[in-house]
């Protein structure tokens, strides 16, 4: 039996994204679990020492799938870019939609530190500041510091690694002001902390189309970040009133109106 082309296209990104979230062969962690050290343990076992280039559950790759499929079928325009990218499997799942849709005139760019998550400011973020130095981000997670080279090569590997991707390194605050990004359809936020996620929303906002998406990947994480704070001090500076559409407990997006 022959596949369609839209065939085709479902089941590449169907197993893509199984196998940058190492969900092949097992199954992803239960991101809701109430019993944190075996959680941490799951997740650590299944994202961190494993082959998998991203941690984000299926949900959110559906809503990713989802808001691409949405901006280019309406015509909005602009690139796409994830701020925080850990070993780059979601922004290597962004380039392989454009790829499979013969997209050819929108970048992804790929912003992160490569060095892991910054310190917070202890007075200001307490919270932030006591998970950062607790054995969890330090020794299981190690502040999630990936190369450059490392995401690169993932991209590489997963034959994706063109002249469609731009990477920025460097903190936010230094990077994206002079980003030379000029119109985006797709802000996917993925910093956990307060001040990562506001400075992506002050230096990226004004570039998304109105009919683009922001994601914030931490807006109902409440114990170790203030990421739903920064958002909503953001929306509330900005009269901003769209409504957040929930994705599963944790993330959540709003489609600028
Ligand atoms: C949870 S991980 C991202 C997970 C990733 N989106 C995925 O698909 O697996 C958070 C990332 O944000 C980066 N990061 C956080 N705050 C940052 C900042 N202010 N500047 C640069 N990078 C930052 C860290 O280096 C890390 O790679």
């Amino acid at each position: 039996m022959m596949l369609s082309n839209p065939e085709i296209q479902h089941a590449y990104l169907t197993l893509l994204r199984k196998c940058l979230t190492n969900t092949l062969h097992h199954n992803e962690p239960d991101h809701d679990s109430a019993h944190l050290a075996s959680f941490v343990h799951q997740f650590t076992n299944h994202y961190i020492n494993s082959n998998a280039v991203s941690m984000l559950p299926k949900s959110r790759f559906d809503n990713l799938e989802y808001c691409i499929d949405d901006v280019i079928r309406n015509n909005i325009p602009g690139d796409f870019i994830e701020t925080g990218v850990w070993r780059g499997g979601a922004t290597i799942f962004m380039r392989a939609v454009l790829k499979a849709k013969h997209v050819t005139d929108r970048m992804v760019w790929v912003a992160d530190s490569f060095e892991g998550l910054p310190e917070p400011d202890a007075e200001k973020f307490p919270i932030e500041a006591r998970a950062h130095a607790g054995p969890v981000m330090t020794k299981a997670y190690q502040h999630f510091a990936v190369t450059l080279e490392v995401v690169k090569k993932n991209f590489s590997d997963y034959g994706l690694l063109d002249e469609q991707v731009k990477f920025l390194k460097g903190w936010f605050r230094d990077s994206l002001p002079t980003a030379p990004i000029e119109r985006l359809a797709l802000l996917r936020l993925d910093g956990d902390y307060y001040e990562s996620t506001m400075d992506s929303l002050v230096n990226l906002y004004d570039k998304l189309s109105v009919g683009g998406f922001v994601i914030v990947d931490d807006y109902g994480e409440a114990i170790w970040t203030y990421c739903r704070k920064a958002v909503d001090d953001f929306r509330s500076s900005r009269n901003i009133v769209a409504t957040l559409s929930q994705v599963d407990s944790k993330c959540f997006y709003w489609k600028k109106s």
